[in-house]
């Protein structure tokens, strides 16, 4: 394949280029207000076919499909029940995806063979206005090589996917910075499938119920793997209260040490450190930019100051338990 080219997405003849190669069947990586999205035409099969084998994602991994407009649902949805409409009308455009019913001609290679199909207007104004220029709609998963970090830049994309797809519209910095919540609303009450921004008390708000935590999911979300989101580097969590202690004791002599923190200062011990914000959605935006740069500073481990386990960190807890392959405290 020919070099991937970068794209601008505040220049409208970018946007026009990015339609037509979508048109054409190639692979285009698109901004979203969560993190970057490997995009192909949903409607071409073969297109499809390529997002796998560029992530090398197992087939059966379902895809989002993204719309334009709300109205695009029903070419996908068989029936939107009205919780659906209310989430719709207070979430969309946003980083919210829902699992709904699917129409029986909805293919198999985007939703793996279940039964719900998952959709989702992103907020990101040129991938809208790509997604109206090419009048189609367009799966997207994270624009990552499977099981790695979610891009929140293009050049987090490029450094993933270069040459494995055609362009890369270039938006800037995420700014939700992870991936959107899922709520699974195939079954008799709804479920939160993934946690992200959208709360589940922004939810329970929203729908005016109370939402059973992990109980009753009627469908397993198969991305939702344990090691997913990985650094390169070996990456570890470390309990905010215990971090000043424990920090010197699993740090063996002599190995360079990459510590992401947020109130304990690692001091000497680290070879490299980025402090992160106490506030999480501040956290969440710059996450993954840290674990790239992280991984990309050339030390032997990576460090995670875990945040408080408190529900509002609860999206922040999700991904760093799959990046870690061990936690302590
Ligand atoms: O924020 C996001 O959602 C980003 C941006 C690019 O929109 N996309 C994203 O896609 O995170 P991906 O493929 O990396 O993660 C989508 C998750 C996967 O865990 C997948 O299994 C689940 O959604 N999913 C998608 N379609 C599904 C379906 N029909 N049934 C069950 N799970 C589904
Ligand atoms: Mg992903």
């Amino acid at each position: 394949m020919p070099e991937t080219i970068k794209l601008d997405a505040t220049q409208t003849t970018d946007i026009e280029k990015a339609a037509s190669l979508l048109l054409a069947g190639h692979l285009v990586a698109m901004p979203t207000e969560t993190v970057y999205g490997l995009a192909a035409d949903a409607s071409n099969e073969q297109a499809v076919r390529k997002v796998f084998e560029a992530k090398q994602r197992p087939v059966g991994h379902p895809l989002i499909v993204h719309v334009a407009s709300p109205e695009r649902i029903r070419y996908w949805v068989d029936r939107v029940p009205e919780a659906a409409e209310k989430l719709i009308n207070t979430f969309w455009p946003g980083p919210l995806t829902l699992l709904l019913p699917k129409k029986s001609d909805v293919s198999d290679f985007i939703t793996g063979g279940n039964p719900g199909v998952a959709v989702r207007m992103p907020a990101h104004p040129a991938t809208v206005a790509t997604m109206e220029k090419l009048g189609r709609d367009l799966v997207a998963p994270s624009a990552n090589p499977y099981g790695r970090i979610s891009p929140t830049t293009a050049e987090h994309v490029l450094g993933g996917l270069s040459g494995k797809i055609a362009a890369v519209l270039d938006g800037g910095d995420c700014s939700v910075g992870i991936e959107s919540t899922i709520v699974d609303l195939t079954g008799e009450t709804p479920v939160i499938a993934r946690p992200g921004q959208i709360s589940q008390s922004d939810i329970e708000a929203c729908l005016g119920i109370t939402l059973a935590p992990g109980k009753g999911a009627s469908q397993v979300v198969p991305g939702s793997v344990k090691r997913h989101y990985q650094p390169v580097t070996p990456t570890v969590g470390v309990a905010t209260d215990q971090f000043a202690r424990l920090l010197p004791e699993i740090t063996p002599s002599g190995e360079r040490i990459g510590v992401i923190w947020w109130q304990s200062a690692p001091g000497e011990l680290a070879s490299e450190s980025i402090m992160l914000s106490a506030d999480p959605n501040e956290y969440s935006r710059m996450l993954y930019t840290a674990m790239h740069s992280m991984d990309q500073a050339n030390v032997d481990r990576i460090v995670i100051e875990l945040p408080p386990r408190e529900s509002r960190w609860l999206a922040v807890h999700d991904r760093l338990g799959r990046a870690c392959t061990e936690q302590f405290g």
